[in-house]
């Protein structure tokens, strides 16, 4: 009997896992089998010191990287239970999978699959159009479906407040130069298989922008290409806080992603007021909601972009060296 996870399953898988996003595309992750699973462990020659000091961001980005792993190995017939941080001794390994009784994947796992190298941050200006009733509702049942929530901001009243608490958070995290200097390290002006390329990284902000954006060194607006006046912003958040709250978290932003790509819909994310302890408080407390909130994204009709790059999978994979 088929006892574990082959070298070949993990590599297919792990290709997918990849095209996850990550906190300025550091891609903060990696890979192994160990006595037939599947391990995925945070890659801390990859942590950002400054801008991400308690590790929330890797453990978001791992945990995005986890359920497209889980989606990768569910379409190849393959299911993976999976345990969260399954070893107190070693808080890095994320995420342990192992075989189980094989069953086919269903639709929605197709679907999502199919979605996965087809989702991109755009952080261009949307079209005004809205984003109608039923893809509202899915996204919603997407967090949901990883134990999580998300709420939408109804109302110029409502993201008015929460640009207010967003750009007070982005000015705090502007003022530190260890941020700064981190962002810049990490923008990319030539190819490179990680980093934000300057040219995915969205406009200049003007001072009529409602939200605060990362500046990644983008170009010069073209005139009359303002931001959309009212857009959709999405909050998501999990029962608590912990480090495996914030796991289960990562998983559910990617199937919102996901779901949304395979809703004609675009996404960018801002996560400057959740990374603001006050912030993400007075956050927390204006939604009125019980538990964290973990992630915030604009949602919208985009015009099509280019996915970002990665590294190739050797290069997060840990294999047994083979003897000669
Ligand atoms: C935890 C986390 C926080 C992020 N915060 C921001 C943000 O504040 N602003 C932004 O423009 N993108 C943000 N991103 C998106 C990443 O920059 C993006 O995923 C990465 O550059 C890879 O690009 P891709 O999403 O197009 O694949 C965040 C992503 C993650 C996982």
């Amino acid at each position: 009997m088929d006892t574990g996870f082959t070298a070949a399953q993990l590599r297919a898988a792990a290709a997918d896992a990849v095209r996850a996003p990550s906190l300025h595309n550091t891609q903060p992750w990696r890979f192994r089998l160990r006595d037939g699973g599947i391990e995925l462990s945070i890659d801390p020659a990859r942590r950002l010191p400054a801008t991400d000091p308690s590790g929330w961001g890797a453990r978001i980005a791992c945990g995005a990287a986890l359920f497209n792993l889980r989606l990768a190995l569910a379409v190849a017939g393959t299911t993976g239970t999976v345990r969260l941080r399954p070893y107190p001794a070693e808080p890095d390994v994320v995420a342990r999978l192992v075989p189980d009784v094989p069953r086919r994947p269903t639709p929605t796992e197709q679907s999502l699959y199919a979605a996965i190298p087809r989702r991109f941050s755009n952080r261009a200006p949307f079209w005004p159009d809205p984003v109608p009733a039923d893809a509202r509702w899915r996204l919603g049942e997407a967090a949901r479906a990883e134990q999580c929530w998300l709420e939408l901001l109804i109302g110029a009243s409502a993201v008015n407040a929460f640009a207010e608490i967003a750009r007070s958070a982005h000015r705090v995290l502007e003022r530190d130069p260890g941020y700064r200097d981190e962002r810049d390290e990490w923008i990319r002006r030539e190819p490179a298989p990680d980093g934000v390329p300057a040219t995915a990284g969205g406009p200049q902000s003007e001072p009529q922008d409602l939200l605060p954006a990362r500046a990644f060194g983008g170009r010069n607006r073209a005139p009359g290409r303002d931001f959309e006046p009212e857009p959709l912003v999405a909050v998501l958040g999990s029962a608590g806080n912990t480090a495996t709250d914030q796991l289960v978290a990562g998983q559910a932003l990617q199937r919102v992603l996901l779901t949304a790509t395979d809703a004609g819909l675009s996404v960018s994310m801002l996560s400057q007021p959740i990374e603001v302890p006050g912030a993400r408080e007075q956050l927390r407390l204006s939604l009125g909601r019980f538990g964290t909130p973990q992630m915030v994204m604009r949602i919208g009709y985009g015009q099509p972009g280019v996915a970002t790059p990665r590294r190739t999978v050797d290069e997060v994979l840990d294999l047994p060296v083979v003897p000669a």
